[in-house]
């Protein structure tokens, strides 16, 4: 039994294992989610982080107590998933991230080996050969060169575990998670940590696609930046108190509806120049909906904004409504488990 396999204390025992059936798994900046079924029920996350220190019995003996999931590497130890924010704050550090802006951090070294150890943390063990679709993100600014290496790297760890490996574009997937009644036609927006991803879906094909480099991670840090505050305080006030149909009450959140504006101005004029660049779009008969997902979308009040700024958009189709996902947080990783199923069938 190598190191890792003796030290991960939470690991799920073999018996846990032994689930069956095809696998959808949104590999997110912020989380990762997997689903077994077709709801939010159906599903579990992690957050896409780790902690480090380094090795010593004594810091052992206390993650176990602890009952932290961790890895021995060497001369450290890592407690990554879930269990990363509380020994962070209880080490007064801040979690790394193997992902930053939707794709592998080239600046972590530890990348690809955490996101390993999370995936082994969740997965049941594959029969030889189950389906599993990831979701991967549209191209964008800066992330169109590594978004092949991201998408390839993900692919091997995922197969490594026995199963048929296949990428799917986050946006896509929010349209395959809520638009099945509208025979997936329609607009899916993930408004995600890392970045946001779009995908213009005809009858299930994805006819745009494309990210956004700004999310709920450029959000925080650069209400830090102005107010010269820590990222963390401004997140948890974002994710706690934030009202976007509220007048700001003081300097964070009037920081924060400022640069909310910003992500979703700059959204709509990138979907607006690809709506009109585009030579793919075949003639829409009839207006079209719009599916909002993803932890940026959460605040109340989020919808009703975007509204309002879709007002002025004026963009080259008709939209029929804008909704919110059933459940923003799981909707990725549902539509990926959807596509699992439509490549069984
Ligand atoms: N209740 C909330 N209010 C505001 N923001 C929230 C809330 N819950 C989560 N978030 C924010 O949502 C973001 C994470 O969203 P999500 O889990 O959809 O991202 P991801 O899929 O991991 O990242 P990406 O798709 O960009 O790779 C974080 O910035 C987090 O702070
Ligand atoms: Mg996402």
């Amino acid at each position: 039994m190598d190191e890792k396999s003796q030290a991960s204390g939470g690991t799920k025992s073999d018996a846990a294992n032994v689930k069956t059936g095809v696998i959808g798994v949104d590999v997110g900046t912020s989380r990762i989610v997997f689903a077994e079924g077709p709801s939010s029920k159906e599903t579990e996350s992690q957050l896409n982080a780790f902690v480090s220190v380094p090795y010593s019995k004594m810091a052992e003996d206390v993650l176990q107590q602890k009952h932290m999931v961790y890895d021995r590497n060497g001369k450290d130890l890592y407690v990554y998933g879930n269990d990363s924010d509380f020994f962070a704050s209880f080490m007064n550090t801040v979690p790394r991230r193997p992902m930053s802006h939707g794709v592998l951090n080239p600046q972590e070294k530890m990348s690809q080996h955490i996101i390993r150890d999370i995936f082994q943390k969740m997965l049941p063990r594959a029969r030889k050969g189950e389906m599993l679709c990831f979701s991967v993100p549209g191209k964008g600014e800066g992330a169109a060169a590594n978004l092949v290496y991201h998408e390839a790297v993900l692919k091997n760890i995922l197969q490594s575990f026995g199963f048929t490996a296949k990428g799917i574009n986050e946006g896509l997937a929010v349209v395959f998670a809520e638009l099945q009644d509208e025979n997936f036609t329609g607009i899916g927006i993930s408004f995600g940590g890392g970045m946001c991803n779009v995908c213009v879906s005809f009858m299930s094909m994805p006819m745009i696609t494309f990210s956004i480099p700004k999310g709920g991670d450029y959000i925080d840090k650069s209400v830090a930046d102005v107010l010269n505050e820590t990222s963390t305080r401004v997140r948890l006030a974002k994710e706690e108190t934030l009202d976007l149909g509220r007048q700001p009450r003081d300097e964070i959140s009037s920081a924060l509806h400022i640069y909310y504006e910003d992500v979703l101005q700059t959204l709509i004029a990138r979907l607006r120049e690809e709506l009109e660049g585009s030579r793919h779009l075949p003639t829409l008969d009839r207006p079209i909906p719009i599916v909002l997902s993803g932890g940026t979308a959460k605040p109340g009040g989020f919808q009703q904004k975007f509204e309002a700024m879709m007002k002025n958009a004026d963009l080259p189709i008709q939209v029929s409504d804008i909704r919110m996902a059933k459940d923003p947080l799981t909707a990725t990783a549902i539509g990926c488990y959807v596509a699992a199923m439509a490549e069984t069938r």
